[in-house]
């Protein structure tokens, strides 16, 4: 069940993202619309460890604007299928990009089984209350021997710091668990290296910026930016860990 934090920073700034985007430019579009979770050399590093190859059927779930699929497709050829459950980040997705969007839940994913080459699950796990049935139903779409990659926030040791509302991280023993259950073999797992090209996160600013001289006064935008400061201290305090992940479908 999302929370009104939860529907503001996923929701409501996903649309706000796009209308920034149209005015700023379609060179903003895909580091902006990679939200918060990914940075290119982190892309790069899962697209890799899941040897991407052109034409592959790219299972995105938790796509959110879809700016990590549309790096994919643009970088390697792949052919994404996103999977969102808010509609704002649905409706972005589709304007910014014009890739394929199912609006749904990654633990009730209406796709066939065995149907697509490789999956994504960026930034979600943590958001998600039941993990195992996201993992299961991507692990039931995915064809055998097909590559997952994951982006993970994971926690270090008890929480201390306010967690963003909605927000369950997973311990690496817990992170290990639910992917065997679900029928991962885990084949590599790095701590997301931190250097995002200075070309990237500036354009993400400036998308920021233009998204808070307009809505600043919103509700919706102190819901989402306290989400945003709260992760960023739980970050900067050691008690989370960002990491990518490479696993392959039993
Ligand atoms: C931090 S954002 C990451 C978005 C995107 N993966 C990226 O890296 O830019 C988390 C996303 O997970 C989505 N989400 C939350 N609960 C979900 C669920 N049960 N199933 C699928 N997606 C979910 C949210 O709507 C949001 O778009």
């Amino acid at each position: 069940m999302a929370t009104a934090a939860m529907v503001a920073e996923f929701g409501d700034v996903a649309g706000w993202t796009a209308e920034a985007v149209e005015q700023l430019g379609a060179g903003h579009a895909i580091p902006a619309a990679c939200r918060g979770s990914s940075s290119p050399t982190g892309l790069a590093w899962l697209a890799e460890a899941c040897e991407f190859a052109p034409g592959d059927r790219l299972l995105d779930v938790g796509a959110g604007v879809g700016g990590p699929a549309a790096w994919a497709a643009e970088r390697f050829g792949v052919r994404p299928i996103l999977v969102e459950p808010m509609h704002p980040a649905c409706r972005a997705a589709a304007q910014l990009f014009g890739l394929p969007v199912v609006r749904a839940d990654g633990g009730r994913i209406p796709l066939r089984t065995h149907s697509v080459d490789v999956g994504w699950c960026l930034g979600v796990l943590c958001t998600v209350e039941d993990k195992a049935a996201l993992l299961g139903e991507m692990h039931r779409v995915m064809r055998p021997g097909a590559s997952l990659g994951l982006l993970v926030l994971v926690t270090r040791q008890v929480q201390l710091l306010p967690l963003p509302e909605g927000n369950h991280f997973p311990t690496q023993g817990e992170l290990v668990g639910l992917l065997a259950d679900a029928g991962f073999d885990l084949i590599q797992q790095i701590t997301r290296p931190d250097d995002c090209p200075r070309s990237w996160s500036r354009r993400a600013e400036q998308v920021a910026a233009a998204i808070a001289a307009k809505h600043q006064a919103d509700e919706a935008y102190t819901l989402a930016a306290r989400q945003v400061e709260r992760l960023a201290r739980l970050l900067a305090a050691g008690q989370v860990s960002i990491q990518l992940v490479h696993a392959v479908a039993g």
